[in-house]
């Protein structure tokens, strides 16, 4: 298994001065972004702690709703020795957390709220925020970007104002085809798993309209379990 310390160098930002997504996601090697419903399954123990490091280096953890319920996104904590690394490069301890709902069906009382070691941010539009925002005051902070729809780039305008810029986007695939379609993607991290499960799971991207959008292939690390970890940038 590569080293944290590869890991962080493999990973590393050019800057923290203007905005930034990275996408984080782990697929099957034919494809399949999920393994009986979840993405847990596909890992391996780098990807967990490429995880761990990415998490490491962001201002916010971006996730889409739909993840949040299938996942079960509980206390996103990072390690003691990630605190000392984000205290050193003037971070706050802990990155924060932002969940995207444009309906904002979601349980206040769910593990990613009740468990958070930070007030999470609910990301929604200024419609459900009005019908449906005082029912996450008590747990979260409502950010509402967009009339009847998210705008995404008035998500990432609103986080550099908290000076957010590093932003971590974990999926799931319905946002990332949003992000993908509005342009805003800078980065996409891929874990290739050697698996190859067939079946009907869907790809990392969904809701996009097919494009050719071409990213460079920015790195390539590999571990002995046969993972490989490949890092594109866009344009
Ligand atoms: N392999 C991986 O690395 C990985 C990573 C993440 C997730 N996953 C898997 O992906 C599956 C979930 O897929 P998904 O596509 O449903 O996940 P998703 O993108 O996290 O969730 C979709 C939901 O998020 C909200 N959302 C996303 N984009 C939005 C936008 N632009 N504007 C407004 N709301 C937006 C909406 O929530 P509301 O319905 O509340 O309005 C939407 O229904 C799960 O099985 C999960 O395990 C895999």
């Amino acid at each position: 298994m590569p080293a944290r310390s590869e890991l962080f160098d493999a990973y590393a930002l050019q800057g923290r001065d203007s905005t930034r997504v990275r996408m984080n996601f782990v697929s099957s090697a034919d494809g399949a972004v999920t393994l009986g419903g979840r993405s847990g399954a596909l890992g391996g123990v780098t990807d967990r702690a490429l995880m761990q490091v990415l998490r490491a280096m962001a201002d916010v953890v971006l996730v889409g709703a739909g993840t949040v319920r299938a996942e079960g996104y509980g206390d996103l904590r990072v390690r003691a020795e990630d605190v000392e690394w984000r205290r050193a490069h003037g971070l706050e301890d802990q990155p924060a957390l932002a969940v995207v709902s444009g309906g904002l069906h979601l349980d206040p009382g769910d593990p990613v709220f009740a468990e958070a070691v930070r007030r999470p941010v609910v990301v929604t539009t200024d419609a459900a925020a009005n019908a449906r925002g005082a029912l996450f005051e008590p747990v979260a902070t409502v950010l509402a970007c967009g009339l009847e729809v998210v705008d995404l780039g008035m998500v990432l305008e609103a986080f550099a104002r908290r000076g957010w810029t590093q932003v971590l986007c974990e999926g799931g695939p319905h946002l990332f085809g949003a992000l993908l379609a509005d342009g805003l993607v800078d980065e996409v991290c891929v874990t290739v798993a050697p698996r190859f499960v067939g079946g009907d799971a869907g790809r990392i991207v969904q809701g996009a309209a097919e494009g050719d959008r071409r990213f460079a292939l920015a790195g390539v690390v590999t571990d002995d379990e046969g993972f490989a970890f490949l890092r594109y940038t866009a344009g």
